[in-house]
């Protein structure tokens, strides 16, 4: 049984899971939830806005699956400290974080015009918020059986894309900030994989595929519903699945 509790007339799956899902009352990370909740795990679902939060959570709850809304901006330290309280004393663990909350600030602009405010906003939500909600949960994912990290990145992050003009995604090779964000963050999944091995940690960077969001203005080929789906499919593979990869949508692997 998970250390915890356990909602009335709610339904858990034998390997229930406590999840925490950044940026979750939209897109990908909705999805995510939704999937995780049916698959019946325990899904936090994590928003920067209490209302936009509630809601969504509210959403999910009122098909009574096992959600739970917890306030989380990624660049806000208090936020995040009062989670990882709230985990520790009602479940006691964190077995699943999925740094999904990702922003970009690249458009208009092309590469030589980004304001480098711009630029340092895109990196405080996409490269250090992950890094303090990480560094912030790690104590309570070692007290998992089997903690797993999964960093919710991009294919446009990658050296084989950004060297590829052949690409059908090429238009998209010039987001300075978004792009360059996920391959710091392709490198820090890299880094967090090879330091939390041999505790058993797994972390890989993981690709919903190109959905449509509000991220990129709804023009995505896949719906965030489909995104979600991978995401949830990702970070439940079997125990003695991948650590230190960055997993495509399509079930291989990127470079
Ligand atoms: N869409 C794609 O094709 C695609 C492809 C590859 C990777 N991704 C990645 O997937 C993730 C989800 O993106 P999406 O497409 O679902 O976009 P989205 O619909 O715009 O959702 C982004 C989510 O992140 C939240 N967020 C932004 N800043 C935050 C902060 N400081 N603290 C907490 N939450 C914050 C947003 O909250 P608000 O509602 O409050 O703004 C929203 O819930 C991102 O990391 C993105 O880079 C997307």
């Amino acid at each position: 049984m998970p250390h915890g509790r356990q909602r009335e007339g709610m339904t858990t799956s034998p390997d229930n899971r406590i999840v925490l899902i950044t940026g979750a009352n939209k897109g990908i990370g909705f999805a995510a939830a939704r999937e995780l909740t049916q698959a019946g795990h325990t899904v936090l679902l994590g928003a920067r806005n209490v209302e936009r939060g509630s809601a969504a959570a509210a959403d999910l709850a009122e098909q009574g699956l096992d959600v739970r809304f917890v306030h989380l901006d990624v660049t806000d330290p208090a936020t995040i400290t009062a989670v990882v309280d709230l985990i520790g004393a009602e479940y006691g663990r964190l077995d699943v974080l999925i740094n999904n909350a990702g922003i970009s600030r690249d458009r208009p602009h092309t590469p030589a015009e980004l304001p480098v405010p711009a630029l340092r906003e895109i990196y405080e939500t996409n490269v250090l918020g992950v890094v303090a909600v990480t560094n912030a949960m790690l104590p309570l994912l070692l007290r998992s059986p089997a903690g797993y990290i999964g960093n919710v990145s991009s294919g446009l992050g990658t050296v084989a894309f950004l060297t590829d003009p052949d690409s059908p995604l090429w238009q998209y090779a010039n987001l300075l900030g978004y792009n360059s964000s996920k391959a710091a963050l392709n490198a820090i999944t890299l880094i967090y994989a090879n330091s939390l091995r041999e505790a058993g940690i797994r972390v890989n960077a993981l690709s919903p595929g190109f959905c449509a969001t509000d991220l990129n203005g709804h023009t995505g080929h896949l719906s965030a519903a489909e995104g979600g789906a991978h995401i949830a499919r990702q970070v439940t593979l079997p125990g003695d699945g991948p650590t230190g990869v960055f997993l495509s949508e399509n079930g291989g692997t990127y470079s």
